[in-house]
């Protein structure tokens, strides 16, 4: 089974794949890792996170950089964004996320066009959103959480802005595919979401055992 799970930053999408994962016992991948590993590479290498050239070259990383935390900084995600808009980018990237994807058993991989581009054909797709200020307020407390430095209106500020070149960019931008279940985690609490994010995976899945010839 192929889950899907896309939606913008801080929509949740990220803990409710993993839990998606573990409840199916299916292997994960956040496919954001790789393109913040792209941005952080650019950056290493002293390049032009908007230029398509310093972007490509940035694609050949080492794999074990997909461990350093420093990839889920705030810093680093801006990075991602950026680079994420180049089509080259995308290109050298998907690949490795269909491989993925089409392993013997199947996965979940979250994204911002995993349903639409990267696994058109996968058994469940969710679409998990959540509204620009509780998106916000959730990043805010985590980082003060993490002891970082936080500012509300930077933080909403700087959401706004992702949202705007992953949704607006040319290729492969951020909407749910037409097929996808929306899930808005606006007011609910991460348990509620994940326990809603199980009920969709298993009504969409009883629903193809129902609709199979006997
Ligand atoms: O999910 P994330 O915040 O780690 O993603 C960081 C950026 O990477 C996001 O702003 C856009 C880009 N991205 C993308 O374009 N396509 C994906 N499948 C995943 C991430």
């Amino acid at each position: 089974m192929i889950i899907a799970v896309d939606g913008p930053t801080a929509s949740g999408k990220g803990t409710i794949s993993k839990q998606l994962a573990k409840h199916f016992a299916l292997p994960f991948l956040d496919t954001g890792l790789l393109y913040r590993a792209v941005g952080w590479t650019v950056r290493e290498q002293g390049g032009d996170a908007d230029n398509p050239a310093d972007a490509l070259v940035a694609c050949r990383f080492d794999s074990a950089l997909l461990d350093n935390p420093d990839l889920r900084s705030e810093v680093v995600g801006g990075l991602a964004s950026r680079v994420s808009v180049h089509p080259e980018v995308r290109m050298a990237l998907d690949k490795r996320q269909k491989d993925f994807a089409n392993q013997p058993g199947g996965a979940v991989l979250d994204g911002r066009d995993i349903g639409t581009v990267i696994t058109p054909n996968a058994d469940v797709k969710l679409f998990v959103t959540a509204s620009p200020e509780a998106r916000a307020v959730r990043r805010f407390e985590e980082m003060k959480r993490r002891g970082e430095p936080v500012n509300f209106d930077d933080i909403l500020a700087d959401i706004l802005r992702r949202d705007e070149r992953d949704t607006n960019r040319a290729t492969a931008p951020l909407k749910p595919a037409k097929d996808a279940d929306l899930l808005d985690t606006t007011d609910l609490t991460i348990d509620a979401a994940i326990q809603q994010a199980i009920a969709l995976v298993n009504a969409k899945t009883s629903g193809r055992r129902d609709k199979d010839p006997a």
